[in-house]
């Protein structure tokens, strides 16, 4: 009864010029471990759902990406949506699709860009939790102890009401907060960051969405007869234009009263920025990290996060933390601590190239 969810229709703009809107962030071996991000999370997910239980909800221009990637998927488990309508719509798909084959379903629902060190502890975890959730109606979200005032996470306060296990009941769910709360937050220490990773069974899920989000809900409530049919991908053009764009965690989890928390700790990373790339990966002895290595001639210089294609020869001269990437026959080079204008910078490029 068990299934999961993969989420990986997002863009990942902070990581142009390797992430664009043709290759984001997911279907990048962003860490030089040998595998995109999409490949490792699908391979985690192999060791707790039945593969053909596996979905994947990408935006239809990706569907290729994926079909290279994750061979190994058929195309009904690809779901394909016309246009970005953020994450609540595309749960909402996937979610009524898997009820309509299977009602008792429980759901892992996670994205598909971020890292987990411990698979272990995850897989023990996202175990634990689909259990639960097969037992009582509640949604589930596994929360990590933050330790900076991030204001691009979601914020749960939990109070010590527990489930079962360790499952605690949420008192507030607050979803990218200011930068000023976001700092009471974490000074208060009983705040955890969401860490995106939802749990919880098909029927608690469509019962969420039936109350907080009802147009979405029935939007694609009515195409469970043309699931599985030939007439799906039809239903779903039409349907994706009617959707507002919300994010799950906006729509639903600030709202709900049923919400709980798994306090845990497998080495979560969402490698929301440069900086967190980083700190990851693997560095010499002065503090250069170099994705891939193989020709990258380095001269007096450290603390240098180099990230260019395979085979192209780099010499850094005199070179102190930057950041230096190059994909696409496009170079980017950065100061370290300058990487949040990035941004800014690929608006503005966008416009003149
Ligand atoms: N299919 C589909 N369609 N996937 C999408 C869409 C969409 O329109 N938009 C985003 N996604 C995918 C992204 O590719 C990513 O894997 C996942 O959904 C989450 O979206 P993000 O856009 O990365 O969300 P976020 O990082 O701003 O915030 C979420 O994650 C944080 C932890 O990293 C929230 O859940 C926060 O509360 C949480 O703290
Ligand atoms: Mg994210």
């Amino acid at each position: 009864n068990n299934y999961a969810i993969i989420m990986a229709g997002g863009i990942g703009s902070r990581f142009w010029p390797i992430s664009r809107t043709s290759h984001p962030k997911q279907f990048i071996d962003i860490l030089g471990t040998g595998k995109t991000l999409i490949q490792s999370t699908y391979d985690r997910f192999l060791k707790i759902v039945p593969k053909e239980n596996i979905y994947i909800v990408t935006n239809e221009i990706y569907s290729n990406i994926i079909k290279e990637q994750l061979p190994d998927i058929s195309d009904q488990q690809i779901l394909a949506e016309p246009v970005m309508r953020n994450t609540a719509p595309c749960i909402a798909y996937a979610s009524h699709k898997i009820s309509s084959m299977n009602p008792e379903a429980a759901i892992v629902v996670a994205p598909s860009d971020h890292l987990i060190l411990d698979q272990e502890r995850f897989v023990q975890d996202i175990n634990n939790s689909l259990k639960t959730v097969s037992e009582h109606d509640c949604l589930v979200t596994l929360g990590i102890k933050p330790s900076r005032p991030d204001t691009g996470y979601g914020y749960i306060q939990y109070n010590s009401q527990v489930l079962e296990n360790d499952f605690y009941k949420v008192k507030t769910f607050t979803e990218k907060p200011n930068l000023e709360l976001a700092k009471t937050f974490v000074q208060s220490g009983d705040f955890l960051w969401n860490a995106g990773i939802f749990v919880w069974s098909a029927k608690s899920i469509l019962n969420a969405f039936d109350k907080h989000l009802p147009e979405i809900n029935e939007i694609f409530k009515d195409g469970t007869p043309h699931y599985n049919s030939d007439n799906e991908q039809n239903f779903i053009q039409n349907a994706y234009y009617q959707c507002t764009n919300i994010s799950i965690d906006y729509g639903i989890m600030e709202k709900a009263d049923n919400v709980y928390v798994l306090p845990t700790d497998f080495g979560w990373s969402d490698l929301g920025t440069w900086a967190s790339i980083y700190a990851l990966a693997e560095k010499d002895y002065v503090g250069n990290a170099v994705i891939p290595s193989e020709k990258v001639v380095m001269y007096d210089s450290s603390n240098c996060m180099v990230n260019v294609p395979a085979g192209k020869l780099v010499i850094l001269q005199g070179l102190h933390d930057f950041i230096v990437v190059e994909s696409n026959n496009t170079l980017l080079i950065c100061p370290r601590d300058k990487e949040q204008n990035v941004k800014q910078v690929v608006a503005d490029v966008k416009s003149k190239f």
